[in-house]
């Protein structure tokens, strides 16, 4: 590389190159390559944080560690302290990712609503709306104490010094694309600023034992620096997912240094702000039709919750040679595979027929344990036979048309008697596990043709 010259960094994951290519060999998107001055060289990131009186160098043995299970802060939302490992823990750095306008600046908000009741120190640090804007949010949402702060500022210079003498527990910036360094001379969003600006906020949080959530906007044209690039460098990553024309949200955690990343948070779209939704499988379900043909609901694993929701699969004669295959919310191959497997095993013909399915709600799943309910969803459809309402199905379907055993059967089915569901259809071969519930009528199937005698 030149020296002080320019280098091209693809702006979804961060790859640096030397040239301009334009698909990018790390993430394989298209077109992400922007040219940006090259960083200095030979700066190292900051240390983990230290506690006083630890040696600045030199092995320890691990058992003189002390282990220093700090208290963690309850947020005030119980679906968001659950996806954080049971709430913030003091001096870490968090990025809260997700589509703009999905609801980030709205759930910190009420994250600094709830946490000012506490904490005497929160601060709000908004690049992207004035004061006014803000204010007119939190009259949304509710009402706040005195103790929140709020300033709009992207100079990260200023709010580094702001910070360090306001001491705050809690600080937010929103978002992380609108912060600049001085001395780095791309723009504001670009690889090299959002990278920096990362830095800087972790060692000020270590240093300082302040939390800092960061809001990074996921961007899909590859314009400004997407948070897949500093996911490396912060302690927690959590993404806001949702449909933005259905109201309900999910917080799923990617990574966490602090508890488990098989946590999701549910959250529904208010006039007044985000609510939790405490029993998403109920949410999900609601609006399914009764007694129609090509739905059926599948019980599907997020992280260690069971949560029931509704597969919908629509078939009919395709007018064209090459059938026409939609696949919403899962796999579209996995889809693919499935019809090839009904064909093949059922002397189905589906080879001629077009298949829509859909994850009604917008969920994205990909979990094999959803199979045996697409498979019913589709055959049902096809034959136009409704499944009973009163039915739930998982299971795995091998390609052998066998139906294959999937974790956690026992807490699936105990969602569905939770939910009131008269019956579950599972693999046979998870039948010894789920022996001991009762009250809930459970019929094993150990090949896909059964499970069609079942439905007629
Ligand atoms: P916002 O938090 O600004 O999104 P982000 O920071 O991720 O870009 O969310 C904005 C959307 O949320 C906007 O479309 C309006 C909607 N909204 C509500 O429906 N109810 C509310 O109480 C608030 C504050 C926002
Ligand atoms: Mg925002």
């Amino acid at each position: 590389m030149k020296k002080g010259g320019t280098i091209f960094f693809c702006q979804s994951c961060g790859y640096e190159s030397a040239k301009w290519s334009g698909q990018c060999p790390a993430c394989r998107q298209w077109n992400t390559f922007a040219e940006e001055p090259a960083p200095k060289k030979s700066r190292g990131g900051p240390a983990p944080a230290r506690r006083s009186g630890e040696a600045r160098s030199g092995p320890v043995c691990l058992a003189e560690v002390a282990s220093g299970e700090r208290e963690r802060i309850s947020t005030g939302m119980k679906e968001l302290d659950q996806v954080l490992g049971g709430g913030i823990v003091p001096g870490s750095l968090v990025l809260v990712g997700g589509d703009p306008g999905i609801g980030k600046s709205t759930l910190l908000l009420q994250v600094c609503r709830n946490l000012s009741d506490r904490l005497s120190g929160v601060l709000y640090i908004s690049g992207e709306e004035s004061l006014q804007q803000i204010k007119l949010r939190a009259l949304r949402i509710g009402e706040f104490r005195e103790s929140l702060k709020l300033m709009c500022e992207t100079n990260l210079a200023d709010i580094e010094e702001v910070v360090l003498r306001e001491k705050p527990q809690v600080a937010i910036i929103d978002s992380i694309q609108t912060m600049y360094q001085e001395e780095i001379s791309s723009a504001p969003g670009s690889v090299s600023q959002v990278r920096e600006a990362t830095g800087v906020l972790m060692r000020l949080a270590k240093e300082q034992g302040i939390t800092i959530f960061i809001v990074g906007h996921v961007t899909k044209e590859g314009t400004v620096a997407g948070p897949r690039v500093l996911e490396h460098m912060v302690d927690t990553v959590l993404y806001f997912e949702g449909d933005r024309h259905a109201s309900y949200r999910i917080l799923r955690g990617v990574k966490n240094r602090f508890g488990s990343t098989n946590e999701i948070g549910v959250f529904e779209m208010q006039e007044s702000g985000l609510k939790e939704v405490a029993n998403p499988s109920e949410y999900m379900l609601n609006g399914k039709p009764e007694g129609a043909s090509g739905s059926v609901v599948a019980c599907t694993m997020e992280g260690t919750r069971p949560m029931l929701l509704e597969v919908q699969a629509l078939v009919c004669r395709t007018n064209f040679g090459l059938p026409r295959r939609t696949a919403a919310g899962m796999d579209f191959n996995r889809v693919n595979l499935l019809l090839a497997v009904l064909e093949k095993r059922l002397n189905l013909p589906f080879s001629s027929y077009d298949a829509y399915v859909n994850i009604a709600g917008g969920l994205r799943l990909n979990e094999p344990a959803m199979d045996l309910a697409l498979v019913l969803a589709m055959i049902s459809s096809y034959k136009d036979i409704p499944v009973s309402g009163k039915t739930v199905v998982f299971g795995e379907v091998g390609l052998s048309g066998e139906v294959r055993a999937v974790s956690m059967a026992r807490q699936r089915v105990q969602e569905a008697k939770k939910l009131g569901f008269t019956k579950v259809l599972l693999p046979q071969s998870s039948m010894e596990q789920v022996k001991a519930v009762t009250g809930i009528e459970l019929v094993g199937v150990a090949a896909v043709r059964d499970a069609l005698r079942i439905i007629g």
